[in-house]
């Protein structure tokens, strides 16, 4: 019964992996169900940190499974090197605890050679600044039927003929329109063969049956989003987008469930705003209030050390991803991050050719002009960080708190005071616990 679905409701990075990991220890099984190795989810545990791209932030839990479906991309070395790191560390000891799916798309080297490539031969404006982990190029491959599968890993004859056709095209495309050097067959096959030998263990050949069977006994099931609205390949700042649907309506089909399945929507967000890469944003700080967000928030991406660009909470933005998600419950993170901001800023609408706007236009050219309206609270000087109980915020912070529920229109169930499990107030627990 219990289907959740745990979504980013921003551009990504909004803290989506602490949160499963926190839930984790309720669930019976968490599930991947889009993206690839471009998600970096950080864990801290017992101040250890534990960065994941591929594998479900449930892993640090050993009852909980952890299930990689259809819908994602996965690196196969980036996703060894994952399990190689986490069993070093005494976890995943019990190879029934991750799933991969046959059905899954294989993400190769030559992928992540295309995706460089044609960043690189962009100039200015045009860049999208992807994360070079070759999401676009591999999508592309599963959407023109010419992608390798995971089950395609275990069936040798197979799996050279489809490396054949792959790398005879992308080798083409590589050399004459990009004038890179060409990957060599035998030499990947070699590493894809080991590669193969190694995974063997997390094979599961129909993973939408085994995510079926645990909703259908009464199991507690997270779907784990990666990115965020925003960067949703439909609804969001289109070209400046990830290569899949980041919203929750795709967690039905990258896993292969039903809607009736999912009963929970929470959507996951940052007290202010973070971008990594090109596009619009509204409530960007280019000034020393912005970088002090940087430096508190250590806004640096987990998958690829850059900047994150930041600026006030967007309250149009949030307000187009509760409804594009249908989302239920909202989980705030780095309520903390703010603490010494003298006045903090939060954007209710936007103005665009004289008119009020309470979400996002349609187009792109609308989005990157539109002037954020700004209303300013008192901030706050406390650590928040060893914070037990709700009612110990400082008064300016639950103001603050306050406002945004209430112009969201759905309840913060979720704050988060810091990266930590124990960093965390519950104003209503999840399952019911
Ligand atoms: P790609 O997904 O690597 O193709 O990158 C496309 C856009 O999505 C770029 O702007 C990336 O910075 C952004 N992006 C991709 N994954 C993440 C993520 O996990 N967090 C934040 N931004 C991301």
């Amino acid at each position: 019964m219990p289907g959740i679905v745990v979504v980013g409701a921003q551009w990504g990075d909004e803290g989506k992996g602490k949160l499963v990991d926190v839930f984790a220890s309720k669930a019976d099984m968490v599930v991947r169900y889009q993206g690839g190795a471009n998600a970096g989810h950080t864990l801290v545990v017992n101040g250890k940190k534990t960065i994941l791209h591929l594998i479900p932030s449930g892993i640090l839990h050993p009852d909980t499974t952890c299930v990689v479906t259809s819908g994602v991309v996965v690196d196969v070395f980036g996703i060894l090197d994952e399990i190689k790191g986490l069993k070093n560390n005494g976890l995943l000891q019990n190879p029934k605890q991750l799933l991969i799916s046959d059905a899954a798309t294989v993400l190769l080297p030559s992928h992540k050679a295309l995706d460089a490539a044609r960043e690189a031969s962009l100039t200015g404006e045009k860049k999208i600044g992807t994360t070079g982990k070759g999401i676009g190029p591999a999508y592309e491959d599963r959407a023109s039927r010419r992608a390798l599968l995971f089950g395609d890993l275990f069936e040798r004859e197979t799996l050279r003929s489809k490396l054949e056709l792959h790398l005879k095209e992308k080798n083409h495309l590589l050399q004459s329109l990009y004038e890179q050097e060409p990957i060599g067959i035998e030499g990947l096959l070699a590493q894809i063969e080991q590669a193969a030998i190694d995974l063997a263990p997390y094979r599961c050949r129909d993973t939408s049956s085994v995510v079926s069977k645990a909703l259908k006994g009464n199991k507690r099931v997270l779907f784990e989003g990666a990115q965020g609205t925003l960067l949703d390949l439909f609804h969001g700042t289109y070209p400046f987008v990830t290569s899949s649907s980041t919203l929750s309506g795709s967690a039905c089909i990258g896993a292969g469930v039903g809607p009736t399945q999912i009963h929970q929507v929470i959507g996951v967000f940052k007290a202010y705003a973070t971008r990594v890469g090109s596009g619009p944003f509204p409530t960007e700080l280019n000034d020393e209030v912005g970088e002090k967000m940087r430096q508190n928030g250590h806004e640096f991406g987990s998958t690829t050390g850059r900047s994150r660009r930041c600026g006030w909470i967007d309250l149009p933005a949030l307000r187009y991803a509760i409804r594009l998600n249908g989302i239920t419950n909202l989980a705030l993170m780095k309520l903390d991050v703010l603490t010494g901001f003298e006045k903090i800023g939060i954007c209710t609408s936007y103005k665009l050719d004289g008119e009020t706007l309470l979400e996002p236009p349609v187009t792109q050219a609308d989005f990157s002009r539109v002037e954020p309206v700004i209303e300013w609270f008192q901030g706050w000087n406390q650590d928040l960080t060893r914070l037990t109980r709700l009612a110990d915020l400082p008064r300016t912070a639950t103001n603050y708190l306050d406002f945004i529920g209430n112009q969201l229109a759905t309840p913060i169930d979720v704050i988060s005071i810091g990266p930590g499990r124990e960093q965390t107030l519950w104003v209503k627990p999840l399952f019911n616990n």
